[in-house]
Order: C-alpha cells, then sequence, then structure tokens
C-alpha cells in the first residue's frame, strides 16, 4: 500500500523534493556549524569536494598560502576543519597532545586492522605505541649504522660514474628515492632491497607508491568508504588492497631477514628487544606496524628534501659555490678516499643552513596536519572552537609567513641560517618534521641520509640540469614528491694536497 503511494508519486516531486534537501543540507552546513564565522571558500564549507579538487589538481599548499594571505589566519577548508596558520598554533595545536584528525586513518596498511605510528588517531595510545618504538629511532643507533650507509651512497656513486661516463641523464629523483628506500631497508631490517645496486624499482615500489598516494590523500577524506572497500580486510587476504606492495616488501625484508646471518642490533632488534621486555607494553603487532610505516614514509620524503636542495642550489649559482668552497676549506682538496662522513657533513655549517632552507623552502609534507580540538573545546587567535572541530596546520603555509621568516620568504636564501639568534627564532616554526610528539620520529635517520649525500656529491660532481629552463613537476598529495628534472654528473677533477 504504501509502496504503491511511493510509486504513484511523480517523478518531478521526488526531484523536487531531493533538491530542498540537498539544499537545507548545503544551508545548515554552511550557516548552523560552530564555525560558519571563519572565512573560507564556499564550496568547502559544505562539501570535502573542494580540498578533494585541490588534491587533484596537486598544488593544496599554493591554495593554502593565497587563501590564508587573503583571508587571515584562520580560513575553513572543510564541513568541520579550519586551517591555522596563527603562529600560537605550534604550541596550542601541533604540541598539545591532541588526537589526529580521522584523515590519518587511511595509513592502516594493509588494512583497517593493522594501525601503525602514523595511523594511530588517539593521543595516549600513540604515546604508548611511540615510546615503545623510540630507541630504534635514535640518532646514537642511526649513527651506528653509517657504514652501511656508507657502502650504499658508494654504490650510488658507481651507478653516478657509469652514466656519466656514457653521458646519459640521470634522474635524481629516482635514484635519491632508491637510495632512500635502500636506506630504510638497512637501518630497519639490516639489508638494503637493492634499488641503487640493480637500478631498477623492485616490485615497482616506487611507481606504485606515487600512484597510491593521490588515492590515499583522496581517501583519507572518506576513510569509512575505504575501510569499507579497498582498505577490508578480506582484500588484504587475498592480496588485492592498493598498498600491499608496501606490506610485501615489508613481509619479504622481515623474511629476508630471518635467515640473514649478517643481522645487526638493527631498528627491527632494537623494537623486537623492547617486546621482549615489556610484553604486556607492547604488541607483536606493533613491531611490524613500525616497519611498514618506515616503508611508507621514510624514503619519499628523503628523496623529496634531497631534491630541493640539489634544485635550488643549482638554481642559485652564488650558494652553489659558496658550499662548494666550504667543504673544499672544511675536508681538503682531496683526493678523496671515502664518502664524507656525518661528522664531516655536520661541521659544515653552510651547508647546513642550505638543508635547512630546502627543510623550510620545499617541505616534503605539503596538506594540513590535522588535529581534533578535544573536550572543553581550545581558542586561538581570539576564536573558541569547539570539541570536535578539526584544526590544521600546512608547514608550507608558515613557511611563507614574511612574518616568521623575513620578507624574502619566497626566495630560496639559505643565509638566513647564518645568524643563530634569528636561526634560534626561526626554528620554532619550521614546521617540516611536524611538531610535538607526533613530529618525525625519522627525522635523525633523514637528516643524516641528507647531510651525507648531499656532502659527498658536491664534493665529487659538477652537476647540471639537461635543460636548466624547464622547471621541476611535483604534486602535493600529502607529499611533494618533484621529478622530471634529469642532470648531467660529471666527476670533479680529482685534486692533490697543496
Ligand atoms: C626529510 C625527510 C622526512 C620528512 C620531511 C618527514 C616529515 C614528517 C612529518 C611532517 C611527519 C608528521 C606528520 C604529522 O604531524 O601528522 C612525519 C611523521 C612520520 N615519519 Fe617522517 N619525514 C621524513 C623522513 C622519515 C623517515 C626517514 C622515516 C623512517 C625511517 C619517517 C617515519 C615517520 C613516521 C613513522 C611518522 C609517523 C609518526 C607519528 O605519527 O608518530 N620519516 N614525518
Amino acid at each position: 500500500m504504501l509502496l504503491n503511494l511511493l510509486l504513484n508519486i511523480p517523478i518531478s516531486t521526488w526531484a523536487i523534493t531531493a533538491a530542498i534537501t540537498i539544499l537545507v543540507i548545503i544551508l545548515k552546513r554552511r550557516y548552523v556549524s560552530p564555525i560558519s564565522d571563519i572565512p573560507g571558500p564556499l564550496l568547502a564549507s559544505f562539501s570535502t569536494l573542494w580540498q578533494v579538487y585541490h588534491l587533484i589538481k596537486g598544488h593544496t599548499e599554493e591554495e593554502m598560502i593565497k587563501l590564508h594571505k587573503k583571508m587571515g589566519s584562520l580560513v575553513r577548508v572543510g564541513i568541520n576543519e579550519v586551517s591555522v596558520s596563527h603562529p600560537d598554533a605550534v604550541e596550542l595545536i601541533l604540541c598539545a597532545d591532541l588526537d589526529k584528525g580521522r584523515w590519518y586513518g587511511v595509513f592502516c596498511f594493509p588494512d583497517f586492522n593493522h594501525i601503525n605510528l602514523m595511523s594511530e588517531l588517539n593521543h595516549g595510545r600513540h604515546l604508548q605505541k611511540s615510546r615503545n618504538v623510540a630507541t630504534g629511532y635514535a640518532a646514537s643507533k642511526i649513527n651506528g649504522s653509517e657504514r652501511y650507509v656508507d657502502a650504499i651512497l658508494e654504490e650510488l656513486e658507481s651507478q653516478f660514474d657509469r652514466l656519466s661516463t656514457s653521458n646519459s641523464p640521470i634522474e635524481l629523483d629516482r635514484w635519491f628515492n632508491f637510495f632512500a628506500f635502500d636506506v630504510v631497508g638497512e637501518v630497519t631490517f639490516s639489508k638494503a632491497f637493492g634499488f641503487v645496486e640493480t637500478g631498477t624499482d623492485i616490485r615497482n615500489a616506487i611507481a606504485n607508491t606515487r600512484a597510491l598516494a593521490l588515492y590515499l590523500a583522496i581517501m583519507g577524506h572518506y576513510v569509512w568508504l575505504h575501510n569499507l572497500t579497498l582498505g577490508h580486510p578480506f582484500l588484504s587476504r587475498i592480496g588485492l588492497q592498493p598498498s600491499s606492495h608496501i606490506f610485501d616488501t615489508c613481509l619479504a625484508a622481515i623474511d629476508a631477514r630471518k635467515h640473514n646471518p649478517e643481522v645487526r642490533n638493527d631498528m627491527m632488534e632494537q623494537w623486537l628487544s623492547a617486546r621482549r621486555k615489556y610484553p604486556d607494553l607492547m604488541e607483536e603487532s606493533e613491531v611490524f606496524g613500525a616497519a611498514v610505516a618506515n616503508i611508507g614514509a621514510g624514503a619519499d620524503t628523503t628523496s623529496a628534501t634531497l631534491q630541493a636542495l640539489f634544485y635550488y642550489l643549482l638554481r642559485n649559482s652564488k650558494y652553489l659555490k659558496k658550499v662548494r668552497d666550504e667543504i673544499e676549506a672544511v675536508l681538503g682538496r682531496g683526493p678523496y678516499e671515502s664518502v664524507v662522513s656525518f661528522e664531516d657533513a655536520s661541521k659544515l655549517s653552510y651547508l647546513q643552513a642550505c638543508i635547512k632552507e630546502s627543510y623550510r623552502y620545499h617541505s616534503a609534507t605539503g596538506t594540513g596536519l590535522s588535529r581534533v580540538v578535544p573536550a572543553g573545546g581550545l581558542s586561538i587567535d581570539g576564536h573558541h572552537f569547539t570539541e570536535g572541530v578539526i584544526l590544521s596546520v600546512n608547514p608550507w603555509v608558515f613557511h611563507r609567513n614574511p612574518a616568521l621568516f623575513g620578507e624574502d620568504c619566497n626566495e630560496f636564501n639559505p643565509e638566513r641560517w647564518l645568524d643563530s639568534e634569528r636561526a634560534a627564532q626561526m626554528n620554532h616554526y619550521l614546521l617540516h618534521w611536524g611538531a610535538g610528539s607526533r613530529k618525525c620520529p625519522g627525522r635523525h635517520l633523514a637528516h643524516f641520509e641528507i647531510s651525507k649525500v648531499a656532502a659527498t656529491l658536491l664534493r665529487d660532481y659538477d652537476i647540471e640540469q639537461v635543460d636548466p629552463e624547464t622547471e621541476w613537476t611535483f604534486e602535493t598529495h600529502f607529499t611533494a614528491v618533484p621529478y622530471n628534472w634529469p642532470c648531467r654528473l660529471r666527476r670533479r677533477p680529482k685534486q692533490q694536497h697543496a
């Protein structure tokens, strides 16, 4: 009877009802919301499609810089999300032990049953997880892996020598990614994956990671849908999960590690021994989760920063010359027998300023780091946000703020870091690692790699872009990883001691 009645309603009535319902939802989201007074793009106030559109367009970071310039320190970027560029956001949002935004839930690999360090949203549970794995990431442990990292860097130079002898263009984006993946393998599992040695994208890990990046960034806004479909344990069981290459790479590395007689006191060992000591505080799956997080988070980011350093030095010859002069003055004129040690690279203060400027100028993550307002609310820049609102902080927006980094903040200028007093002030707002308890745990390893690679390659090679007029390409999904700027490398003549 009721069905008959419904079937007899004309289509035009259905269409008008649907249109009115949608309009009511739009108006409610736009005007009856605790953040309805925050300015922002109209579409963003009632639909996540605004964020999805900018993810697909590929330059969320540019759009956010533009919007904050126009609209001020609070910009509504979602139905329930506000981007904050006020300087207090570092303390009040990132360092305030808040839960992470739901968006990060998409980083459960291979499915929602596997919550790793990155995808753990709850602050309390995260704190325990991060304590459990902290020793593995400690700077002292990283330094202990130096000679193994040296071997990968030597292999990288052999590959560059081979390619430069045949005058082949070299795609630094690929090679830096190969290098960073291998270092994660070496430091986590006592064995490089073999990307540099074979010069190939093993199991298409890099291509797949790139393809996956956009999918994950978008599905972060629809985690429920991802969990019902491609993030569902059923698909991972039958091997159809889109991130299965990360999972498989990790499983294969763990398996190979079991049969490796030369296994060291690597990160994995640190984590396993933490679990042996405190079995009640650490679940076995956490060890696996931490390894997966390393594979997912440790390569693209490091490669992006290394690329930025070389790309902007090539485009700013006066800084390049100064770094070279410093390397020669501090490390001597060669001949050099081995790659530059981290200790020596750390003494190169001009190079270190260039690295810092690369962290600032092209931060590896270009979308907002999101956190949830806790019970009781949170006030910032004179505005009170109620519980449950998402507040996000975009490192690029901070780094392009003239009040924090100087009037020339839109230029690559490493010399802003040379005055130690000014550097100390700017350090507080340098957010390339994030800040607070969710700050990147891989930062010691990444900085160690970047310092060594930069000092060694700048010492040993003349580098130029095949076409210096062509700009690189990059899209910002979560990470902003450039590509498409082939270079030619030439061994610099070895000079004898004077
Ligand atoms: C230049 C290189 C790197 C950059 C710029 C970078 C940047 C970041 C940022 C910004 C976050 C914080 C995200 C947030 O607050 O929401 C993060 C988290 C993380 N990074 Fe890195 N990262 C780099 C290298 C690495 C490396 C080499 C590893 C592993 C060996 C790593 C592992 C992780 C993990 C596991 C997390 C999640 C931490 C958590 O939520 O507790 N990263 N990284």
